[in-house]
């Protein structure tokens, strides 16, 4: 059956995005690590990506995705974006964009359907990944750890988690300097 895999990046100090979601730490982020065991920093992404069978997202991170990113980069991925609201879908062939307002427990067998042998990559934010985790849903949190504090900005998870310990199945350094961990939250 489909994981469900929050995967995410994040600032030291627990963020994925600035106050007014900006991540230009991310993208402007220049660090290195030059230790022996420092992987290439987009082989993770590509790996985790060729996994994945659906999306969902919160409408913040839809909306900044069409503003920013060239295209719609899921193309090929049908995508659930969350939204109380009609928002615009981006227009091409092969794109499957599904604006819904509904409780995650209502989605998550179409999704599963939907992906079938691959997982469902919960993109964010924060509180999107917290009602995933809240209905005993999410399987994984994988997060890049990128060396930044920023203070104050949104946060990876929006409250306490109410699923069980988690297991660190993996831990990848980068030469970025950024660091992969994976972990498995138990049942
Ligand atoms: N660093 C990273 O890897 C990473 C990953 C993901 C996102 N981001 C960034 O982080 C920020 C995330 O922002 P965020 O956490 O504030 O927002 P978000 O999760 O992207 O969107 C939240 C909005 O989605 C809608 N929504 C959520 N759940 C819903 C449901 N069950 N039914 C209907 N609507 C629902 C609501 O808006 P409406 O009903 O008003 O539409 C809600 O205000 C963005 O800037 C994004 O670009 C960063």
């Amino acid at each position: 059956m489909s994981l469900v895999r929050y995967y995410a990046a994040a600032t030291l100090d627990g963020f994925i995005a600035d106050a007014d979601d900006s991540i230009d730490w991310l993208t402007g982020y220049e660090g290195s690590f030059e230790g022996a065991d420092s992987d290439e920093g987009q082989a993770g992404y590509e790996a985790f990506y060729r996994g994945i069978g659906a999306l969902v997202m919160g409408s913040t991170t839809y909306e900044w995705v069409l503003a920013h990113v060239g295209g719609w980069p899921y193309a090929g991925k049908p995508t659930w974006v969350l939204s109380s609201r009609r928002l615009d879908r981006p227009e091409g062939e092969d794109l499957d964009v599904r604006i819904v307002e509904a409780d995650v427990p209502d989605l998550i067998e179409e999704m599963r359907a939907t992906a079938g042998e691959r997982d469902i990559w919960v993109v964010g934010g924060g509180n999107v990944a917290s009602q995933f985790a809240d209905h005993g849903l999410l399987d994984r949190v994988e997060v890049t750890l990128v060396p930044v504090v920023l203070g104050e900005g949104k946060p990876l998870f929006d409250r306490r988690l109410s699923g069980g310990p988690m297991q660190l199945l993996a831990a990848r350094t980068f030469s970025s300097g950024m660091v992969g961990l994976s972990y498995e939250i138990k049942r």
